[in-house]
């Protein structure tokens, strides 16, 4: 048994069994089906960005210390630049485009949120930030600052936008939306 747990042998099964050349892999992407013919080793983000023209999740470090990549696999918040696109299969994704989708094409309180609270400068994270800002307020780990220090650790902002982004959580916080 691996030590690593079933999480990962799961998915060397799933490598071993297909590729190591292109395979016809099935995700489901912010509620509608969608088939690509990628490599078993092709990240979540690169299927999303290179195949699917889902450009919302950013390529910061493509190693898993930024959080720019950030979606929700099954609704839990994950670094797609860590994630194998073929482990996805059967699983729900949902991308920042996703976010806007749910909401009628309307913005998601938490990006007017960051729109009002000025909390981008550049905005190449931030995406990422408001995945994890989203599914933080939905956790219930919103209650105080050093509490969303803390689940927001993993979305770096080289542009230091920082307090802003909490402003923004706060407020949606204070809003109950
Ligand atoms: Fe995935 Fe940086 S691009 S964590
Ligand atoms: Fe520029 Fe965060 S707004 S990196």
């Amino acid at each position: 048994m691996s030590v690593h747990g079933p999480a990962l042998t799961e998915r060397g099964r799933v490598i071993e069994e297909r590729g190591p050349g292109p395979v016809r892999v099935t995700l489901t992407v912010n509620g509608a089906e969608r088939s690509v013919e990628i490599e078993p080793r092709v990240s979540l983000l690169d299927a999303l960005r290179e195949h699917l023209a889902l450009t919302g999740a950013k390529k910061g470090c493509d190693q898993g210390t930024c959080g720019a990549c950030t979606v929700w696999v099954d609704g839990r918040r994950v670094l797609a630049c860590l994630t194998l696109a073929v482990t996805c299969e059967g699983h729900e994704v949902t991308t920042i485009e996703g976010l806007t989708e749910a909401e009628g094409g309307e913005l998601h309180a938490v990006q007017e949120a960051f729109i009002t609270e000025d909390a981008f400068q550049c905005g190449y994270c931030t995406p990422g930030q408001i995945m994890s800002a989203v599914a933080l307020l939905k956790e219930g780990h919103a209650n105080d600052d050093a509490e969303i220090k803390e689940w927001m650790s993993g979305n770096i902002c080289r542009c230091a936008a920082y307090p802003h982004i909490r402003a923004a959580i706060r407020a949606v916080r204070d809003n109950g939306s």
